[in-house]
């Protein structure tokens, strides 16, 4: 991977980006019915979440013909978003009764839910926490070394919670003016906090209305934000760069220099269409450098990061 990152570098000199990924569409609902959020099972498999949907669908991207089916349908829940895997092949969902204009969650709808692939058979599903003071939980991440923790956006509140999956126990793990939404004084939605994760003891996160990417040591530290773009979910990689879903249509890449700065560029060369989230393959050399991304036009995209043309 070495040689790509030099010829980034190169690329940069010369005075132009690697625009020049191309992504292939996997799938596209007949409905266009949007998809918000997705995580890789270790089997390569995709679990994809939508907020105007309780179900939770799977999709095999390595099938000739990849078609989308049910998983698992939440119980007093309209929409899903956040997902993330917090112990092998055991995933957090978040599921709410949720509203889309304006986008919020029913008071008191707010469940993180666990499911578990690891046994034979159907997925067995447990409520791990219920959180009733959140208002939209929108991106969900791990923490890497706690593996009963995940950390939440709530983007009305513009606030990150940190759960403890086993117990049910949650708190407010920032609250930053660099969290919050604007407000109304700024073009709708009021969102602030949209996908976060945690990397190496800090936590990245981007801000729907602030336009940002920022990060911030997890514990008290400052803030510093990296970029900005109308971000919503992304995918940070082994290198240290985050690929970040870019509204309407794009994919931005964030490429840490050794002067501590983030290079910022569009690396893809056609439009997306509206996407949400990105995550990469899993079990195997090639799959590790595909970026999946979901789109809210119903469309599941990969990206091979591994070239550019
Ligand atoms: C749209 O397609 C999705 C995925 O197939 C399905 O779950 C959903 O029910 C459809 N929505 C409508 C309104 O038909
Ligand atoms: C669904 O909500 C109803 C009414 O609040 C409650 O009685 C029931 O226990 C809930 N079911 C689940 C599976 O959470
Ligand atoms: C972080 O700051 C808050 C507010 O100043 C304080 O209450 C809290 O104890 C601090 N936490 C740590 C881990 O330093
Ligand atoms: C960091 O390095 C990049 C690329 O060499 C340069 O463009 C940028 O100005 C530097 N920023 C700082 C703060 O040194």
């Amino acid at each position: 991977m070495m040689w790509l990152v030099n010829l980034l570098v190169l690329l940069e000199f010369a005075g132009c980006g690697l625009a020049t990924l191309t992504p292939q569409l996997l799938f596209q609902t007949p409905n266009g019915s949007s998809f918000e959020n997705l995580a890789v099972r270790p089997s390569s498999q995709l679990l994809i979440t939508s907020t105007v949907s309780p179900t939770l669908f799977t999709l095999d991207p390595t099938a000739a013909n990849p078609t989308l089916d049910e998983v698992f349908t939440f119980p007093n829940a309209s929409g899903l978003s956040g997902i993330a895997e917090y112990r092998p092949d055991v995933f957090a969902i978040i599921a709410a009764v949720r509203n889309t204009t304006p986008a919020m969650d029913a008071p008191g709808s707010v469940v993180i839910w666990s499911l578990d692939f690891t046994a034979r058979g159907a997925p067995t599903a447990r409520r791990a926490a219920r959180i009733p003071q959140a208002q939209f939980l929108n991106g969900l991440g791990t923490v890497p070394g706690h593996p009963d923790l995940v950390v939440a956006a709530d983007s009305l509140l513009g606030v990150a919670f940190e759960v403890n999956v086993r117990t049910g126990a949650a708190r407010v793990l920032i609250q930053d003016e660099a969290t919050t939404p604007i407000g109304p004084s700024a073009p709708a939605p009021v969102l602030g906090i949209n996908g976060l994760h945690v990397r190496a003891g800090l936590l990245y996160f981007t801000n729907g209305q602030r336009q940002t990417l920022s990060r911030v040591p997890l514990g008290n530290g400052t803030v510093e934000t990296l970029g900005s773009g109308a971000f919503d979910d992304f995918a940070l990689d082994i290198e240290g760069r985050a690929w970040v879903a870019t509204n309407p249509g794009s994919l931005t890449l964030f490429t840490p220099l050794k002067n501590g700065t983030f290079e910022e560029e569009t690396v893809v060369n056609t439009v997306l269409n509206e996407p949400s989230s990105a995550a990469f393959g899993r079990d195997g050399a090639r799959e590790t450098k595909i970026l999946y991304m979901t789109t809210r036009s119903g469309q599941i995209v990969a990206v091979d990061t591994s070239g550019g043309d």
